[in-house]
């Protein structure tokens, strides 16, 4: 692979694929074994030294790179590429040992003690005078040699520690306050500080929402989000620029976690800062949709790259060591799960990590090479992996195409899930997920996307509980359907600003004239009550947990409250006609049958095709390159075979399709189609 600050680079010869590699936890004499182990499974980039600080500054100032010297130039010898890490994840004991300062604390005072990892406050000097002395050294050493093509900034930031309340991060908080509001008056507005006499005389007062009596300021708290996930990109930034500076020239990027399960990080705020967007994904072994999960993190990422190709940084083989139950993948499922990934964007495949430590914490954690070794059909499946995506070298820079907007924002996450609101319970990926599975389900990609994207491209705008809006947002979304679009928007949406304060007049705040009704009243429920909604469009459905006392102003009602419940008679679904466009609320939590059949209302409604009787195992997506060109992915998470129309050719088999495919149970197949019926066919196909 050529060094390039391009991305992608033109001249790859496959999917990158390949895995975080750690030879100082191993002989010296393993590393032409796992060289020439990693050959024969078609790995062709590794991460190096992510948790190796330890090792190359042995105390303090001293540095040994001897091994790692040795480690690089045999990886270049042998054609292997290397994202080399910053190293700077674990601080070594020596460095807690002399400066105990730099461990971060919880909210309740107390200190995280060193003997994990990630055990520092991300924004204290001395923490970050020595990450960047390392880090300089490291991009010193290595920035002429061939082998390293990428920079890989600390890694998966924020994971373990993403918020702390340390002296050290008090003091960042309020420069931060400071560069955000100017003047103690406008903090105390924005934070509404006349509310239990909370009125700050000057920024020296003002403390992180440690552990308090009762609920701690709701903006101070809200605003402590958006500082913490600003001081882990703050930290990016300086480890960006150190390499940078010695080492222009190789692209950067660091492992983000963007799933439904961390919500610490705007990720959306950092992507421009890297190269090259690249993202970890795990699989819960104990959720059965846990398929569809990973679709919309990929799809989640894809947005966060807007639309740029994107790689799979780590993912597991199998088993992970950190679940309740750790229970092992299939070897299908590794194959489902990884070219899922590349089917929503990913140009390359790597996992955590090429061989399985024999000690630590993650030695029951999965790899390429297991404890089993070669003879094993983990290790087959993963050499049967390589050369799938050696095949599939062809897509690298394909776009993935979606006529389907999901807005997807983390400062509404944040605040919609905050304390003392009017139901606890509140989840807000909970409704992004009960939408986005609808969709899955119909075969319909989705571009998961920030609230200030771009969304003139879009006919269908989903917006699940846009509980925070600022006025970018409202204005981008009226324009979105004044221009024609059909938006999707559902309850506890619009209903503070970014201070999180209610707007002037009646909820939903900024977003009134774009839905076309007002809301006296959240109207959470008793948690055994479900209540029946009456609809023309829609028949009898059914919804739970949530409802508000909708007045209409310019929408008209499809849906009311039936029943014997005071909100009874009132509207529960309505629609907005704006512009050229149309506007639905959902002021309910509506059951999944009856989220589906508005789903497929409005697909229907906005021409867009969705196979709505198709298998429900079945996953499909498409990739088009420039020329036109297409890759169509298929995926059977089934346990029959299932037979597709399709022609072109089938890229893993290398087969010419008579108009029909056939994929077996557990398997993949990925179809690819000229964009000129005269295009000869690839010459890739083997059996696989
Ligand atoms: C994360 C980390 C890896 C490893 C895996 C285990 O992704 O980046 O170092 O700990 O989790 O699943």
């Amino acid at each position: 692979m050529n060094r390039s600050a391009e991305w992608p680079d033109a001249d790859r010869p496959g999917l990158l694929f390949g895995a975080d590699y750690a030879p100082e936890q191993w002989n010296p004499d393993t590393w032409d074994e796992d060289v020439a182990l990693m050959l024969e499974a078609g790995v062709n980039l590794v991460s190096v030294g992510v948790f190796s600080w330890a090792s190359i500054e042995t105390s303090p100032n001293v540095f040994s790179f001897d091994w790692l010297d040795k480690v690089l130039d045999l990886l270049l010898n042998n054609g292997i590429s290397v994202a080399l890490a910053t190293a700077t994840a674990s601080p070594p004991p020596w460095l807690t040992h002399n400066h105990p300062e730099i461990l971060p604390r919880q909210s309740d005072g107390s200190v995280l003690s060193p003997g994990g990892r990630q055990g520092f406050s991300v924004t204290h000097p001395t923490f970050l005078a020595y990450a960047k002395r390392l880090t300089a050294q490291i991009a010193t050493r290595y920035r002429d040699h061939p082998a390293v093509v990428l920079w890989h900034l600390d890694n998966e930031l924020g994971g373990h520690v993403p918020f702390d309340y340390s002296d050290a991060s008090a003091a960042a908080f309020r420069a931060w306050l400071t560069r955000r509001y100017g003047t103690i008056e406008e903090l105390n507005q924005a934070w509404m500080t006349s509310f239990w006499s909370q009125r700050y005389t000057c920024f020296d007062e003002i403390l992180p929402p440690r552990l308090a009596p009762t609920y701690v300021n709701p903006t101070q708290q809200l605003d402590f989000s958006r500082y913490s996930s600003d001081a882990f990109l703050h930290y990016l930034r300086m480890l960006r620029d150190t390499v940078r500076e010695i080492a222009p020239g190789i692209p950067v990027t660091t492992n983000f976690m963007a799933t439904t399960r961390i919500k610490a990080l705007d990720y959306f705020r950092w992507a421009s800062e890297v190269d090259l967007v690249a993202n970890d994904h795990y699989t819960i072994a104990a959720c059965p949709e846990r398929h569809i999960e990973l679709a919309f993190s990929a799809d989640l990422t894809r947005g966060i790259a807007r639309g740029r190709p994107w790689l799979l940084m780590e993912h597991s083989t199998s088993a992970v060591n950190w679940q309740k139950r750790n229970v092992p993948k299939s070897c299908d499922e590794m194959l489902r799960n990884s070219l899922a990934h590349v089917a929503r964007g990913a140009d390359g495949l790597m996992f955590f990590q090429w061989r399985q430590s024999r000690g630590g914490a993650e030695k029951f954690h999965s790899a390429m090479l297991p404890q089993a070794g070669t003879d094993s059909s983990l290790w087959r499946a993963v050499k049967r992996l390589g050369a799938i995506s050696r095949c599939l070298g062809v897509i690298a820079g394909s776009r993935v195409q979606a006529r389907v907007a999901m807005v997807f924002s983390y400062e509404a996450w944040w605040a919609s899930e905050l304390d003392s609101h009017p139901a606890a319970d509140f989840s807000y990926t909970e409704r992004v997920m009960a939408l986005y599975r609808c969709f899955w389900a119909r075969g319909v990609t989705v571009d998961v996307v920030p609230a200030d994207a771009p969304l003139g491209a879009y006919d269908l705008v989903v917006v699940p509980n846009l509980y925070l809006c600022s006025p970018e947002a409202a204005d981008n979304l009226e324009d979105a359907a004044r221009s024609g679009a059909t938006l999707l928007v559902t309850y506890f949406s619009g209903v503070v600003d970014i201070n999180d304060q209610f707007p002037a007049g009646p909820h939903p705040g900024l977003l009134r004239d774009l839905l076309g009704v007002e809301v006296e009243e959240f109207h959470p429920l008793r948690e055994e009550t479900v209540l029946t909604l009456h609809s023309d469009h829609f028949g009898r459905i059914e919804a739970d947990f949530w409802a508000e006392k909708v007045t209409l102003r310019t929408a008209t009602p499809v849906a009311h409250f039936d029943g014997d419940h005071p909100l009874s008679g009132g509207p529960a679904i309505t629609v907005n006609s704006l512009g050229r466009g149309k506007v639905w609320y959902i002021a309910t939590r509506l059951s999944a049958e009856a989220t589906e059949s508005v789903v497929t209302h409005l697909l229907i409604d906005a021409s867009i095709e969705c196979q709505q009787n198709r298998s429900p195992d079945l996953e499909t997506v498409v990739r088009t390159r420039d020329d036109g060109a297409s890759f169509t992915f298929i995926i059977n998470h089934g346990t029959t075979p299932t037979r597709v129309e399709q022609s072109g050719q089938e890229l893993i088999s290398g087969s010419q399709l008579d108009g029909y495919l056939t994929v077996q149970p557990g398997q993949v197949a990925v179809v690819f189609r000229p964009a000129s019926i005269h295009t000869q066919p690839l010459a890739i196909g083997r059996d696989l």
